[in-house]
């Protein structure tokens, strides 16, 4: 496995996934009820599996959605994985060594804005729960545009807010007090689960990410909400090809 390191985590959202990196997966799990296995297998089963392809990962953290779309889909002769957590990465980096996929990946650490690769690489971009953490969420997906084949899509799952009142209601009060009491008392970052919860609640709707998708180039964009819009996944190409 190639790995290549552009910045240490300069920044407070890449300070704060450093202290928070051991007990990620754990909490992960626990707080998704396990939910976030099936969300990552669909957006690795949207990919393209008729010809070879190569595949980065933005915001890869721990390396789940990089092992699931690889896992999934042999046809991936070349994936990276790049994130702005050092620790993050660190345990990613070690899970691939596990699943003995460790031949096709390169790790890079970076910001997502600075990774230095070329135009038109990638037959997909993907990004799971990383993107409502960029500063510039337009100039994130831009930044993917730019990195994506003619030919390439965006595969983006993000955190959403669930249409039906009274699930958000509840999904609103598991945020603001289960989420923050939980993280708290697994990691002992009281700051981390409290960002979590409010980053949710500032993040774009549907509808608005779509829009931005549109504005940063993208071509039919889908969206595909799942557990009762808990979560999305959208979908855009660069080009009508
Ligand atoms: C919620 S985790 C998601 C990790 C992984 N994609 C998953 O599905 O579990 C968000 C990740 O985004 C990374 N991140 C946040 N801001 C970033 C940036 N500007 N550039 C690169 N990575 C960033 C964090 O370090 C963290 O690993």
């Amino acid at each position: 496995m190639k790995s290549v390191s552009r910045q240490s985590s300069e920044n407070s959202v890449g300070r704060m996934f450093d202290r928070i990196a051991p007990d990620y997966d754990k909490l992960n799990h626990i707080l998704s009820f396990g939910m976030d296995f099936y969300w990552r297998a669909k957006l690795a089963g949207m990919a393209d599996r008729k010809k070879q392809i190569k595949v980065l990962d933005l915001a890869a953290g721990t390396g789940d959605l990089l092992i699931a779309l690889l896992r999934k889909n042999p046809n991936i002769i070349e994936a990276v994985g790049l994130d702005i957590s050092d620790n993050m990465l660190a345990i990613c980096r070690k899970k691939i060594a596990s699943y003995n996929l460790a031949g096709r990946i390169t790790t890079i650490c970076s910001d997502v804005n600075s990774s230095g690769l070329p135009d038109n690489t990638f037959d997909i971009v993907a990004m799971g729960f990383g993107i409502r953490n960029t500063p510039d969420v337009l100039k994130t997906l831009s930044e993917i545009y730019r990195l994506l084949k003619q030919s390439g899509s965006a595969l983006i799952l993000e955190f959403s807010m669930p249409s039906n009142k009274v699930i958000k209601f509840f999904y609103l009060f598991y945020l603001r007090y289960w989420v923050p009491f939980i993280g708290r008392i697994i990691s002992g970052d009281k700051e981390a689960y409290g960002y979590l919860n409010s980053s949710i609640e500032k993040f774009c709707n549907r509808e608005e990410f779509s829009s931005l998708m549109r504005e940063a180039g993208f071509q039919n964009v889908i969206t595909f909400p799942l557990t009762f819009g808990i979560v999305c996944i959208y979908k855009g190409s660069k080009t009508n090809m």
